[in-house]
């Protein structure tokens, strides 16, 4: 098959909607990592996404729209749904919570839960893809299911070009790492996945705390994407690592450089130690640093703290045994 590379000017965008409705495959940008799209409503659609991605039927998808009030037709919103809603919308986070009783996300999309996972990006490109398509899209991560997700269009190239018809070439993800994830679902609201829009943050706007449930098994229906080996290189990742031993790529952040670091085996997510540019530049620099066939990646110690935990979050499972 061959893949559509399709600008950003409002034609494409029209198009790359259109080819969506039509049941084709769309990789295209958001603000926190490219994702595969196609129509959520349709069970023949999804099925490609998930032969494309090598990804397992049970993991149910995200169906992102164009606007918060699309959103609110798809769940059942409780207070602390509206409330995140309302302050986190559009923008880098998503919502699980009880499917609408007419739900228009397809049984598969959801791995036949009764529970619906709901985004609604703020990325000018995804908003006018989704205006145009005019339907929810699921959309996971564009990458080869369990290998590291993109953050550039050249990424998602790598892993799927010649399986997706389509792909809307923009720019970098500004986020670069995929929406926190919170389910607002009976009890406590409890965070699936930490991201852009902390746990901190979210628990202001509750008013309460936000419960971490513990880690869950590739099966449990509360989380049953949270595989635990997941974002992967090819090279093993070392994390918290002092020393970086010979072979070894170093991922490093901030001022000071592990000892036995080389300059063209490093990559460092951010010299002035911001978590923001750390985020925008992990997923870029897994790929970069795995391309050049080191033994390891040594990966330096970490903040858990705000963003940190989404990073870190990511760095575990990336390190996790295959
Ligand atoms: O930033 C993002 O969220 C990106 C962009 C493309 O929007 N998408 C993304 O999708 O990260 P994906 O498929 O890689 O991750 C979706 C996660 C999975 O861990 C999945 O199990 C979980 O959301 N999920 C989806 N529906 C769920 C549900 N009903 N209940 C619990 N978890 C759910
Ligand atoms: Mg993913």
């Amino acid at each position: 098959m061959m893949t559509t590379r399709l600008a950003t000017d409002t034609c494409s965008l029209a198009e790359a909607g259109r080819l969506l409705a039509e049941g084709a495959l769309v990789a295209f940008p958001t603000e926190t990592v490219y994702g595969l799209g196609a129509d959520a409503t349709d069970p023949k659609a999804v099925a490609r996404i998930y032969s494309a991605k090598g990804r397992p039927s049970f993991n149910p998808l995200i169906a992102h729209v164009g606007t918060v009030e699309a959103a609110l037709r798809l769940g059942v919103f409780n207070d602390d749904a509206r409330k995140l809603a309302a302050t986190f919308w559009p923008g880098p986070m998503t919502l699980v919570v009880p499917a609408a009783r007419d739900c228009a996300v397809c049984d598969l999309a959801r791995a036949g839960l009764d529970t619906v996972a709901i985004r609604v990006p703020v990325d000018p490109v995804a908003r006018a893809i989704l205006q145009s398509a005019g339907r929810p899209i699921a959309a996971p991560s564009a990458n080869v299911s369990g290998h590291v997700s993109p953050s550039e269009a050249q990424h998602v190239l790598a892993d799927l070009d010649g399986k997706i018809d389509a792909i809307v070439m923009g720019s970098a993800s500004r986020v670069g790492v995929e929406s926190s994830i919170f389910a607002c679902l009976k009890g406590d609201t409890i965070q699936l996945r930490p991201g852009a829009v902390t746990r901190a943050e979210a628990e202001q706007v509750i008013g309460r705390a936000i419960a971490i449930p513990d880690e869950v098994s590739e099966t449990s229906p509360l989380s049953p994407g949270r595989l635990a080996s997941h974002y992967a290189p090819r090279a093993p990742l070392r994390l918290n690592a002092l020393e970086v031993r010979p072979g070894e790529a170093c991922l490093a952040f901030g001022q000071e450089i592990p000892p036995g670091a080389t300059a063209a085996l490093t990559r460092n997510l951010s010299p002035s130690g911001s978590l923001e540019e750390a985020a925008a530049n992990l997923y870029a620099s897994l790929r970069h640093l795995d391309s050049l066939s080191p033994t390891g990646i040594a990966v330096v110690k970490f903040s858990e703290e705000g963003l940190g935990e989404a990073i870190f979050d990511r760095l575990l499972r990336a390190a996790s045994p295959r």
